[in-house]
């Protein structure tokens, strides 16, 4: 009996001694980036954290490791539509050229605050910079990249520039694509698109625009604010190249579903302006319940989530800011992934409702 007790009381003694899983020291934080759409999957997406794995030489034998998924982000998948890699942080367009899938955005900033802001976001990791003639700051942006080239931070081929043709414009396209060359400080624009559909002249600056493809002052070429599929189609079928890529407004309250569907056919890709609901309208986005419940789930801000939905939905996303914090914060969205029901749940939320009235 006696012999029976001790046992059992060097079992116990065992039992709460032994390393649990949690106290075990784990991998540096370098672990795998999140892999995209390629990986089609329906079991949620785990997080960095989850796939993490106990240092090995630490784990004692006997114990059971849990099977681990691997880590993937849920695909927008529809034919035709270009695939986002999460790992490369890039889509293919239709054109050859790969582009970052998330950018800053410079839309009502001064030339100096682009300037800063095209720094800032170069250093926190951005490779893409969406700047416009009629936002009045291309010479901003193009100071901002040269700094972070002369301090070693990229180089002119690392970052992915793209500009817009403002519709007075459109009668002078040559000229406009030399305007915004000069502005800017390049001597190529890897994607310059038509600012809004005007018919009465658009198809003359796409015309343009594709001679400077050919010359090599472009590299791609696209379309903003077409949001009618016979509208895309009148510019698609009276010129040669197909746009690579939508700018459109959009959030979760106005989602491009149509659209998106609709330029699949030609292999373009949309890329969301207002993404936050645009200045002004980012406190009704970032209060809304289902958003503010998903980033208190993943331990990050609203802005996050919503950055995270329009990558995994395969909307281009190009949050606009002039505030250094906000824009690490930002480009801080590869370490964790929404899962289907969290994207669901974001679907639901669309409205078919514009913030803005152009
Ligand atoms: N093609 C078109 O017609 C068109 C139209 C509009 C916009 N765009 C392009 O799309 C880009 C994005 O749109 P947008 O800049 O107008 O709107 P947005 O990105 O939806 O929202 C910008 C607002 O979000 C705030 N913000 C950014 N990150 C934040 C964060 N982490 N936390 C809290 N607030 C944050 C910014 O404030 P702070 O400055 O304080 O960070 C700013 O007030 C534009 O910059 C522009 O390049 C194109």
């Amino acid at each position: 009996m006696e012999k029976i007790c001790s046992l059992l009381l060097t079992l116990l003694l065992l039992a709460t001694c032994a390393p649990k899983a949690a106290d075990l020291p784990t991998e540096p934080t370098v672990a795998p980036a999140v892999t995209g759409p390629s990986i089609v999957s329906e079991a949620p997406a785990m997080t960095e954290a989850e796939t993490a794995q106990p240092v090995e030489t630490a784990v004692p034998e006997t114990t059971e490791q849990p099977a681990v998924e691997p880590t993937a982000a849920p695909a927008f998948v529809v034919e035709g539509y270009p695939a986002f890699d999460f790992e490369t942080k890039t889509v293919t367009l239709n054109s050859g050229y790969a582009m970052p899938i998330l950018g800053i955005g410079t839309y009502a900033l001064s030339d100096s605050q682009a300037e800063h802001s095209t720094y800032w976001a170069l250093k926190a990791g951005f490779r893409l910079i969406d700047t416009a003639r009629i936002y009045g700051n291309e010479a901003g942006v193009g100071r901002g990249l040269r700094r972070a080239i002369d301090e070693g931070i990229v180089t002119r081929e690392e970052v992915f520039i793209t500009t817009k043709m403002w519709t007075s414009d459109f009668s002078n396209g040559d000229a406009a694509i030399d305007g915004s060359l000069q502005r800017l400080g390049l001597d190529y624009i890897d994607l310059m698109i038509l600012h809004h559909s005007q018919p009465r002249n658009d198809v003359d600056a796409y015309q343009a625009m594709e001679r400077a493809v050919e010359s090599g002052k472009l590299r791609s070429i696209g379309l903003s604010n077409y949001y009618e599929p016979e509208d895309f189609d009148r510019l698609v079928n009276a010129t040669m190249i197909r746009p690579a890529l939508l700018q459109n407004e959009t959030h979760p309250y106005h989602q491009s579903g149509e659209m998106k569907a609709h330029i699949a056919r030609y292999g373009t890709v949309l890329e969301s302006w207002f993404p936050l609901g645009g200045r002004g309208n980012t406190q009704t986005l970032f209060n809304d319940p289902t958003i503010a419940t998903i980033a208190a789930a993943h331990d990050v801000s609203s802005a996050q989530v919503i950055i995270r939905w329009h990558l995994q939905a395969g909307n281009i996303c190009i949050p606009g800011s002039s505030n250094e914090q906000h824009i690490i914060e930002d480009y801080d969205v590869w370490d964790f992934a929404l899962s289907e029901d969290e994207m669901a749940g974001i679907t639901k939320l669309e409205q078919n409702n514009r913030f803005a009235d152009y």
